[in-house]
């Protein structure tokens, strides 16, 4: 396997970082993760504006032409590492190695960038039958719409839902429910599609964005409103998004099913949209 390490492409093994490196040291930088099938890039320019801008928010310095870049060594990582089926590709790009300081290190201290592309098993079977999540509180920090490397209360709330045999698990914050460990959270309430509306408490989730696209495309009833928790027991249907599992239905909430127990319709018709909509920027499905 191929990757990309500041500059140069080689051998998986052979990329590391010192351990100076402030991703390591202090969980200082961001990420992106974009699908790719058919060695086609998934709407990589909403990844590219989500990473640019969390660039600018932490005042990390990578020029727009590196970030510009990211596209073309994806695209490289992809045809050299033959990875031709459903695939992700994960960029980070930390503040960059330097002796220790928490202030930023001197200026000219340059970034590093890395990126991998590897194929996926997309979870068709799941999707099938539903997920089962949990809720866990949101610990979180108050800038959650930045997609930084520190992910530390979403390892903990993702291994809470492993231990309990469930597939994800969601934040709820005063008495709301927030996003998920790695996914953005919709229900259906009295026939009204719901999501909690773009702050700096979640990530603006690009699947999120487009299943807002497709549904208001459908016109269905659709409001950006929170979800409180105690309204969860009452919705008829629940879903979460992300960028490696599009969109997968949830079936039980801390063990009391949603609806019928089963995917449902609304979900359903969503998820063939955006099948459509996938299918229609690589060319296949
Ligand atoms: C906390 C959080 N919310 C939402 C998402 C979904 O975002 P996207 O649809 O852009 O993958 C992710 C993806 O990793 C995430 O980590």
């Amino acid at each position: 396997m191929r990757v990309y390490l500041n500059g140069r492409y080689m051998d998986a093994e052979q990329a590391t970082v010192p351990v100076t490196d402030r991703g390591f040291l202090f969980g200082d930088g961001v990420y992106d993760v974009v699908r790719s099938a058919g060695s086609e890039l998934i709407e990589v320019d909403r990844h590219l504006r989500r990473i640019t801008r969390g660039l600018h928010e932490l005042r990390i310095a990578l020029g727009a032409d590196r970030i510009a870049e990211l596209r073309d060594i994806s695209q490289t990582l992809l045809r050299d590492n033959h990875v031709e089926g459903d695939a992700i590709v994960y960029w980070q790009v930390t503040r960059g190695a330097a002796p220790r300081t928490h202030q930023f290190p001197p200026s000219g201290t340059a970034p590093t960038v890395y990126v991998i592309a590897s194929p996926i098993a997309l979870p068709h079977a799941l999707r099938r039958r539903g997920s089962s999540v949990i809720t866990v509180p949101d610990v979180r920090w108050s800038r959650c719409d930045i997609k930084s490397v520190n992910l530390l209360p979403n390892v903990l709330a993702k291994q809470q839902a492993v231990d309990a045999e469930a597939d994800e698990a969601i934040f709820v914050r005063n008495g709301v429910i927030m996003e998920a460990a790695s996914s953005s959270v919709f229900a259906v309430l009295d026939g009204e599609l719901r999501t909690h509306p773009l702050t700096t408490a979640i990530l603006p989730g690009i699947t999120r964005e487009i299943v807002l696209e497709l549904a208001s495309e459908l016109r269905l009833p659709l409001r950006e409103f929170p979800i409180l928790a105690q309204d969860v027991p009452r919705a008829t249907e629940m879903f979460f998004t992300s960028t490696v599992n599009d969109i997968m239905p949830i079936v039980r909430v801390d063990g009391r099913s949603i609806g019928t127990g089963r995917p449902g319709p609304i979900t359903q018709q969503m998820y063939t949209a955006f099948a459509e909509r996938i299918g229609a920027v690589v060319g296949t499905h």
